[in-house]
């Protein structure tokens, strides 16, 4: 598993792999409780995250996801926990995150050139496009429906975090699919609250990304203020077009919480109020900090996946009743 350590040179991709070989190393004692790990290992893993101020000091989702599969692809190694048949598993875990991503980032782009320069490009084909982007990302999503449970939970809890300690490497913390939310709607209090827990947990060129279009949108700078506006002029067409962009960004999310569900019983003993229709139906969001259930996050399971389907359900609405209002009012 761990390659030559490069603890001298300054090479920065050499001190990422490096970085995430010490992590590896340092998860593999997790089973055994926080203050298993050797005292060397760790005033190693101090000394390179100063010595490398951008480097995360816990196995964060830039490292395990971004860097695991970058260094898969310049060289075919990739690290995982598990042995075997279980291990091709988890390797395919990561790299089915890492592979989809760009998918969703290129929606989320697309949307951002709609917003900053509408009369430059044709509304409903940028649409069109996006639509097209989520629903291929939620098709290489979706193929984790085979993952057994069983399977995911023998890898997953190295990916957990450790009361007290630093939140673990999780989807939620995949910044393509927040940017898209943002270049949407403005973001909502309970989601600021997320992003707030989540900024330093997103993979480093990301985080004044998601900084910046947070701002924006909250100042109206995203699609569906662009609309209201009257900076943004849509159709009947284009209209249908941005409900359907909706529709398949609710399909990923619904079919993700199946999933979840799926292999993760425990996180849902309430079984009621999961349905497309119950989650509109809900009375706006819910605490994603109820500790009740946590996830690799540190969120609430439950709450963070039907609060962001909750949302996107909010905005169909409203841009249905646009739709449908008389003009001029
Ligand atoms: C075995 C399959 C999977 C399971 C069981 C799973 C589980 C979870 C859980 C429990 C969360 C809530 C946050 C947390 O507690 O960690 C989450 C969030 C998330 N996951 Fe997954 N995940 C799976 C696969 C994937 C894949 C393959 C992707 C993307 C390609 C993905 C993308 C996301 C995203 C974007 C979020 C944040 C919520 C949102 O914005 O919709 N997940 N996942």
């Amino acid at each position: 598993m761990v390659k030559a350590f490069g603890l001298v040179g300054d090479d920065p991709r050499a001190a990422r792999v490096t970085q995430l070989d010490l992590l590896f190393m340092l998860g593999g004692f997790a089973p055994a409780g926080p203050l298993a790990a050797p005292r060397e290992l760790t005033e190693l893993i101090s000394a390179q995250s100063a010595r490398f101020r951008s480097l995360d000091p816990h196995l964060s989702y830039e490292l395990l996801i971004d860097v695991n599969c970058e260094e898969y692809r310049r060289c075919g190694d990739i690290r995982v926990f598990s042995p075997g048949q279980l291990g091709t598993l988890e390797r395919d875990f990561y790299l089915g995150h890492y592979l989809s991503e760009p998918w969703i980032r290129s929606a989320a782009y697309g949307l951002r050139a709609l917003i900053t320069a509408p009369d430059a490009v044709k509304p409903v084909a940028v649409l069109d496009d996006a639509a097209r982007c989520v629903a291929e990302f939620t098709s290489h999503m979706a193929s984790y429906r085979r993952l057994s449970g069983e399977a995911f939970g023998r890898f997953r809890h190295f990916h957990m975090g450790h009361p007290g300690g630093p939140r673990g490497a999780s989807g939620a913390f995949m910044p393509s699919v927040q940017l898209l939310e943002l270049a949407l709607l403005p973001p909502t209090t309970e989601y600021g609250s997320y992003l707030d827990l989540a900024m330093s947990y997103f993979p480093t060129w990301s985080r004044p990304v998601v900084a910046q279009w947070r701002s924006a949108s909250s100042l109206g700078m995203n699609v569906w203020q662009s609309v209201r506006d009257g900076r943004l002029v849509l159709d009947g067409a284009g209209a249908e077009r941005l409900v359907q962009l909706i529709d398949r960004f609710v399909d990923f999310r619904m079919v993700h919480l199946g999933i979840t569900r799926r292999m993760l019983p425990e996180a849902f003993p309430d079984r009621t109020g999961l349905t497309r229709r119950e989650i509109g139906a809900q009375a706006g969001e819910r605490g994603v900090l109820n500790a009740e259930h946590p996830g690799t996050s540190g969120f609430s399971v439950r709450d963070v996946l039907t609060n962001a389907v909750h949302r996107l359900l909010e905005l169909r609405r409203e841009v249905l009743s646009s739709a449908s209002a008389p003009a001029n009012q």
